[in-house]
């Protein structure tokens, strides 16, 4: 069976404080279900990601080229590496991701890392691009990684001013990019008063028409916004509760602000698994250090849903700072 050779790019191993190998094997073993006999190797002093694969066709070359932490792919044979052209994965310039810059965001290699778990974890077949939900969009690092996979991205963020920088980055990109769009921020009205604003988006690509809403707003009132819409994904990187002077990215659970995330995600979660289709997953990245793992997984199957657990799945905890430890889960309603 030929065996490949994945080199990780070099920024994977300051992302995750060097512990890059575990996590980009626990990707691969999830996302490209065709891998055999994933281990890290060492050739000439470099570390690779290999695995085998009785299938050498371009499934396995789409798979491949969507992982997080992909460099460049190389097939041995015998003592020497043949390199391997990996098709394009992405259907918009990654810089609409790496542009933006700014406290809190989300790594997005972690992020791509995430959206790619948590697709695989969905049963149910596309009928076109997937809808993908981020209902803690901050300023749309999720969104933005879901389109340039050719997804279409829908956000609902709490803090208006990360709203405003998102809607306003998009415009100025889209228009630099002289891509045919169409991009708005209009006031959503409930009664006739402004309850606050939604930006929406359509964009031509060389692929799929691409679609982006996001809306200002409480998370827990994610499907009141959203009304009837369903998800294929809800992928998301919780607030991590590290106090920012005497505030904490925690926007208020029951009109409270708390250190916490853990009162926010146990309101939140029963509306976002009402809001995934069947057969769709939940993906969540948060900071362990203020939730317990099996606490999450608790309320994640209070609300129906049924984790993802065993082998690769254990296996993404990773430190980001000495507040703040990171682990995901995923889980999907049946
Ligand atoms: C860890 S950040 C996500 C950052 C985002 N992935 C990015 O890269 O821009 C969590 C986000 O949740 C938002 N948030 C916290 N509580 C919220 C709530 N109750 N409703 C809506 N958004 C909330 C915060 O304002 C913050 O932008």
């Amino acid at each position: 069976m030929p065996r490949y050779l994945m080199l990780r790019t070099p920024s994977a191993n300051r992302v995750y404080a060097g512990e890059a190998g575990p996590l980009s094997a626990a990707e691969l073993q999830i996302t490209v279900p065709m891998a055999q006999g994933v281990e890290d190797v060492e050739i000439g002093g470099v570390g690779y990601l290999a695995f085998e694969s009785a299938d050498s066709g371009g499934t396995l070359l789409e798979f491949v080229a969507r992982q997080s932490a992909c460099f460049a792919l190389f097939e041995e044979e015998g003592e020497l590496l043949r390199p391997v052209r990996l098709p394009q994965a992405y259907v918009l310039d990654d810089d609409l991701v790496t542009i933006p810059k700014y406290q809190g965001k989300t790594n997005e290699q972690f992020t791509q890392l995430l959206l790619g778990v948590t697709l695989a974890a969905v049963t149910r077949e596309p009928t076109g691009p997937r809808q993908v939900l981020d209902p803690l969009a901050g300023r749309g690092t999720t969104l933005s990684t879901a389109l340039m996979l050719g997804h279409d991205a829908y956000g609902v963020e709490g803090d208006d001013k990360s709203f405003e920088q998102l809607a306003s980055f998009y415009k100025t990109y889209l228009r630099r990019k002289r891509l045919k769009h169409t991009a708005d921020v209009r006031p959503v009205r409930r009664d006739g008063r402004s309850v606050g604003k939604r930006f929406d988006a359509e964009i031509h690509t060389l692929g799929p028409t691409l679609h982006v809403t996001a809306f200002t707003g409480d998370t827990r009132q994610s499907a009141d916004l959203f009304g009837r819409k369903k998800f294929d994904a809800i992928v998301t990187d919780a607030p991590y509760g590290v106090a920012h002077g005497a505030v904490t990215d925690v926007r208020g659970t029951s009109g409270r602000r708390d250190r916490s995330p853990a009162g926010l995600l146990r309101e939140a979660i029963p509306v976002w698994a009402g809001q995934l289709m069947h057969g769709g997953a939940l993906g969540l990245s948060w900071n362990t250090l203020g939730l317990a793992r099996e606490n999450l997984a608790s309320m994640l199957t209070d609300s129906g849903l049924t984790v993802c657990t065993d082998g690769p799945w254990e296996r993404f905890a990773h430190r980001v700072d000495s507040s703040i430890h990171r682990d995901l889960m995923v889980a999907v309603r049946p």
